[in-house]
């Protein structure tokens, strides 16, 4: 890792040019300090995409982006014999046109890991806050709606410890949301389209069945991968993990996994939870759930239009008091997304894998650098 204190600052013989279409903090200087021109777009919202056509046509060698910006084929087009790696700040990358990198030999990396524990545990606090009714609750606070303390009024929240949740999507992500569900006595059914990791369920009905046998909890939990319906049908819970896969993507794809159709098969007593791409839940669909009781509740952290739209039908206030709306916000603390070490941050991840591809490390083998996700665009 060239980011650890006891090796010497390397300059460039050749300066790199970059591009970053959001400032990533004081990984800027790491580049900086190594010889790279960095020009980062001053404002907080993304740039138009003519920008980044007009920063790639004048031959940038990296661009740093993120999910807002769209990436594809005529970006390549317009770095064609330049542009030697996209560096995006964050683990999901459905904003960058994997077949058009492809076929540009375009390198692009992401930033996995190291907003694992930050996402599943934002995941699992919306949960909690959800289910318990935390923001009504202060809302009748702050509003000096608190005139008594009674016994079930003005309303109740549901527990969590010892309920049933169904993990959508067993990657990274929903492997830490289990590992922390585990604490709660929860059992969980785990559904994954591409692949069950059925050692993991194993080591975790392991620990379960510790605490039961040494008297930590009362009644024993369980861990089990199910199909789909068979998971939305027996949860109070779904969390939602899984990468945002349009049509033609993928044999299993996640676009609009949540419908009129699976919503329903919820119980009306569930709560859904996403975390991982906006839309996977279609949201007109999920707002008519909520207003009819389908189900008991929501909150979302990503939208199908980012930020969420004025008119969307998710700010009814009729559902108000039962749909949670953060702004895409899982992985928004302070180590995960700024520490400049690859290890830790997000920013360091993302200004390590645009070093690791413009200056050559692992022999400039790409399909051997750790933070590239199209290494099968680079075999023999
Ligand atoms: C955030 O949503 C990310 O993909 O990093």
């Amino acid at each position: 890792m060239i980011f650890k204190k006891d090796l010497p600052e390397k300059t460039m013989d050749k300066k790199f040019r970059v591009f970053a279409t959001c400032d990533i903090g004081e990984a800027i200087d790491v580049l900086r300090k190594r010889g790279y021109e960095v020009e980062v777009y001053p404002h907080p919202e993304a740039p138009p995409k003519s920008l980044i056509l007009d920063k790639v046509k004048s031959g940038v060698d990296g661009l740093i982006t993120t999910l807002r910006d769209p990436i594809d084929a005529e970006v390549f087009e317009a770095g064609k014999g330049k542009l030697k790696v996209v560096a995006q700040i964050a683990v999901g990358f459905d904003n960058i046109n994997r077949a058009d990198a492809n076929r540009y030999k375009i390198p692009f990396t992401h930033t996995a890991d190291v907003l694992t524990e930050a996402t599943a545990e934002f995941a699992f606090f919306m949960m909690g806050t959800l289910a318990r009714k935390m923001w009504t609750a202060e809302h009748l606070t702050r509003e000096h709606q608190w005139g008594y303390w009674h016994p079930y009024l003005p309303f109740l929240g549901d527990e969590v410890t010892g309920k049933t949740v169904a993990v959508i999507g067993t990657g990274r992500i929903g492997l830490a949301f289990i590992k922390k569900s585990v604490g709660f006595d929860m059992n969980v059914l785990c559904y994954d389209p591409a692949y069950e990791n059925q050692a993991f369920v194993r080591t975790i009905q392991e620990i379960h069945d510790l605490r039961h046998a040494r008297g930590l909890v009362k009644d024993k939990a369980w861990i089990k991968y199910v199909p789909f319906e068979e998971a939305l049908r027996g949860a109070d819970f779904v969390s939602v993990h899984v990468p945002l896969l349009r049509a033609g993507e993928s044999a299993t794809p996640t676009y609009h996994l949540f419908n009129e159709k699976t919503l329903s098969l919820m119980k009306s007593t569930a709560y859904l939870v996403n975390t991982s791409r906006g839309p996977v839940v279609d949201e007109a669909a999920l707002a008519l759930a909520l207003r009819e009781n389908w189900i008991a509740g929501a909150a979302l952290d990503v939208y199908e239009q980012e930020p969420l739209p004025a008119d969307s039908p998710l700010r009814d206030p009729a559902i108000a008091d039962r749909c949670r709306l953060m702004p895409h916000f899982a992985s928004a603390a302070r180590i995960t997304r700024l520490s400049t070490d690859p290890d830790k941050g997000m920013a360091g991840r993302c200004a390590q894998g645009l070093i690791d591809v413009l200056e050559g490390n692992y022999g400039g083998d790409v399909t051997k650098m750790p933070y590239v996700v199209n290494k099968e665009g680079f075999g023999k």
